[in-house]
């Protein structure tokens, strides 16, 4: 198959579009770069020994997306593109709604246009807001509770009606859990601008000596050791669910909802005592107060996805913490300065 992926640059979308290029796949790759750096898509031709079609074009220049999908003779569209600070979005809503679903709108229209319609998008199990009726499946209400996560929301709104009014669409919303890790190789990974928000990239920028130490946000909440539980999910596993939702596509119509995690939880003191392990050193860390907005637990009932897709993560979270400081380590400061 020949397939678009939009935010190919980023985090899952290289190593998406690495799963992809090694499964013998043509990969075409729209990205504005404003949150990742070409090098990412360079490691990834050199690994997998083939050639990229990359395009440095915004969602938002509506012309210049349908330039790249007009006559390239796509079968599908893997849609990453997007931004994803949860905090950022709060101070800029209109940033975040303008940019995520007026660039997917763009994309729609110019798939549409081209007869294109077999799409995956990245949704989040941010989209199940505080909901803690854990396991989560993909029944459970939603309920965002900030304008990132109300993007994913109504991004899945906007692609079911699509495929209510216009049987030939076939769409799987995807709803992560909490990505983490890297490829085994250690020459791809994740390359947060700035501070990290989320815990692993943090860890890891503890242990490679880039910050002093962890803050725990939370030591009283209702789990077994008092701090916040996810379900960590490995970047290859979930950049493998993405070509097991691909090949569902090819043969069903419709819209469909997947969880992507490892139905299992771990603590916040799990990931640093299981990090410190695979980085062999301590990783120094403060309790702090709770973040505003986090819930307690989060986990996935990820059964769905085993049985529709023939998917389930096959990595543990030692793996997920080898693999991350195995690309921390050899890349201390990610791709190195921004292109
Ligand atoms: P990322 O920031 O590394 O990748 C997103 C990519 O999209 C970046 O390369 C960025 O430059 C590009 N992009 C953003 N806006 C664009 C635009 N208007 N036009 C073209 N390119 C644009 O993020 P990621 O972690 O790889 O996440 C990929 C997707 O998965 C996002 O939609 C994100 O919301 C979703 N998601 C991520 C997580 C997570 O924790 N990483 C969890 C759930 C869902
Ligand atoms: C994990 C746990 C924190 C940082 C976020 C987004 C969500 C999705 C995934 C995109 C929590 C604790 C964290 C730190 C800590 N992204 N923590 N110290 O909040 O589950 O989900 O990323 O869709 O939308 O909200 O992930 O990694 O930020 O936090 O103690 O410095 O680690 O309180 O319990 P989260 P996270």
């Amino acid at each position: 198959m020949k397939v678009l992926v939009t935010g190919g640059a980023g985090y899952i979308g290289s190593h998406t579009s690495l799963c992809l290029l090694e499964a013998g796949h043509e990969v075409v790759v729209i990205d504005s770069l404003v949150n990742s750096q070409l090098e990412s898509l360079h490691r990834v031709q050199q690994l997998s020994g083939r050639n990229i079609d990359f395009h440095r074009v915004d969602l938002l220049d509506a012309p210049a997306v349908e330039a790249v999908v007009a006559g390239a003779g796509l079968d599908a569209v893997i849609h990453f593109a997007g931004l994803k600070a949860v905090g950022e979005s709060v101070e800029k809503p209109l940033m975040y709604y303008q940019n995520n679903i007026v660039g997917t709108l763009n994309l729609l229209h110019a798939m549409d246009r081209e007869g294109v319609r077999t799409l995956v998008f990245s949704s989040s199990a941010t989209v199940y807001g505080a909901s803690e009726e854990v396991p989560l499946t993909e029944k459970a209400p939603l309920d965002a509770t900030n304008p990132y996560g109300r993007t994913k929301e109504q991004i899945e709104d906007i692609l079911s009606d699509l495929s209510s009014a216009d049987s030939r669409w076939s769409i799987a919303l995807l709803r992560y859990f909490n990505p983490v890790g890297a490829h085994e190789s250690g020459l791809i990974g994740e390359d947060p601008r700035g501070v990290p928000n989320n815990l692993l990239p943090f860890v890891a920028q503890v242990a490679v000596g880039r910050r002093e130490k962890v803050l725990v946000y939370g030591n009283d909440y209702p789990t077994p050791d008092g701090t916040g539980v996810r379900d960590y999910i490995h970047v290859m596993d979930l950049a493998a669910g993405h070509l097991a939702a691909l090949d569902f596509l090819k043969s069903t119509a419709g819209t469909f909802r997947w969880n992507l995690g490892t139905g299992r939880g771990s603590s916040v003191l799990e990931v640093i005592q299981a990090f410190s392990q695979a980085a062999g050193c301590a990783i120094p860390f403060d309790f702090a107060a709770r973040r505003p907005g986090d819930a307690a637990l989060s986990y996935a009932d990820p059964s769905s996805a085993l049985a529709d897709l023939g998917w389930s993560a096959l990595r543990d979270l030692a793996r997920m913490c080898q693999d991350h400081w195995r690309w921390q380590r050899d890349n201390p400061f990610g791709y190195g300065e921004p292109n």
